[in-house]
């Protein structure tokens, strides 16, 4: 019988080669000084669809220079971006593949020395735990933002999806998940403030969906999220079907159809719910949504066919094997995911 995570299919506006997406990872290969990408990201990209990714979604892309948390990190503000992502999007094309932008803020997690001088922000002033990826500086005291600096981010979002557009991709991936900007406003620990953000915190979220979708059609615009937060492990949600509903209002008032929960591993249930995060939100939305986190080719076709999930999403798994679709289909043996052979390069 033929895997329906290798077959074709049409979400919204991509016709998809496979239900294989390729999950945003964080590489570090741009230059620190000017933001542009390496040379080797085009082949990166392109060959993952050549063999058969239905939809990349990037790295992380900072939406402006604060807007980032360790170095190397690719950008989506200046124009010579957009020439650069362009050479990505147009071989990705080539290779009939489709590829999303993901925008990223990560506020607290960061330090000057990486934002170009400037204090890292948040919602409050709350200092993280732990230092930044790579380069192992500690998390600097954030300032709180003031109502411009929200209206700032809020407009660097916008620009950034597009310039997305502008640059050729098929839509953009908004970054609420694991910690980092958007998703400090919804983590206790960090928001303490006194105004609408700090009792509507998916209000942020909001007013940035609210103005990508200006830029870029909803139907274009997918949203990550987590319970997970990279710099707390022990936080959980109070209430994991409260939040749920919570974040889905959002979306959906929106207009938006696609969404990205990520979870570490799939399989294991929430904290203080008896359901997976797919799971629980499957049960108060049956759109399209892509299941993440430690997931094998057999674990990804019983989610698909049981129609959990529509589209199945493989982080490390790509990192390793370039020709992870070919492989699946061949029926060939995968290569286990090795950091130190897959992270130092672009292969
Ligand atoms: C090297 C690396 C970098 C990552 N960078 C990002 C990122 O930039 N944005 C993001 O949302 N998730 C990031 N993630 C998380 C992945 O998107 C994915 O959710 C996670 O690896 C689980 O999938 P897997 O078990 O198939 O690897 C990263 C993961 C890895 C391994």
């Amino acid at each position: 019988m033929k895997m329906k995570l290798l077959q074709p299919v049409t979400i919204n506006q991509w016709d998809l080669q496979s239900r294989v997406v390729m999950a945003p990872m964080t590489r570090g290969f741009a230059d620190q000084e000017t933001g542009i990408i390496h040379q080797d990201t085009i082949h990166y990209y392109a060959i993952r669809a050549k063999f058969g990714v239905g939809l990349i979604i990037t790295e992380g892309i900072a939406i402006s220079p604060e807007a980032r948390g360790t170095i190397g990190i690719p950008g989506l503000y200046r124009p010579e971006h957009i020439e650069a992502w362009k050479r990505v999007t147009e071989q990705v094309h080539a290779e009939n593949g489709r590829i999303i932008a993901q925008l990223w803020h990560v506020g607290r997690l960061s330090h000057s020395s990486i934002t170009g001088g400037v204090q890292p922000i948040a919602p409050s002033a709350v200092q993280a735990n732990g230092v930044t990826h790579k380069v192992h500086l500690p998390y600097e005291m954030p300032k709180a933002m003031t109502k411009d600096d929200i209206n700032k981010v809020i407009q660097n979002f916008k620009t950034a999806a597009r310039n997305a557009h502008l640059a050729g991709f098929d839509g953009i991936e908004i970054h609420a998940a694991h910690g980092y900007l958007i998703d400090q406003f919804q983590f206790p620990w960090v928001n303490f403030r006194k105004d609408r953000y700090g009792q509507e915190k998916y209000l942020f979220l909001q007013e940035i969906l609210h103005a990508v979708c200006e830029a870029i059609e909803p139907e274009r615009v997918i949203v990550r999220f987590s319970e997970h937060k990279d710099d707390s492990p022990l936080f959980y949600w109070e209430s994991p079907e409260q939040e749920i509903i919570e974040i889905l209002n959002v979306i959906q008032s929106i207009g938006i159809s696609i969404i990205h929960p990520s979870a570490k591993q799939y399989k294991k249930t929430l904290h203080r719910h008896e359901l997976t995060l797919h799971a629980l939100v499957r049960k108060y939305r049956k759109g399209v949504q892509i299941g993440v986190g430690e997931l094998t080719p057999d674990l990804a076709e019983e989610l698909l066919r049981n129609e959990e999930i529509q589209l199945a999403a493989f982080g490390r798994p790509l990192l390793s094997n370039a020709d992870f679709v070919k492989r699946v289909k061949e029926g060939r043996e995968l290569k286990k995911y090795n950091a130190q052979i897959d992270l130092p390069y672009l292969h």
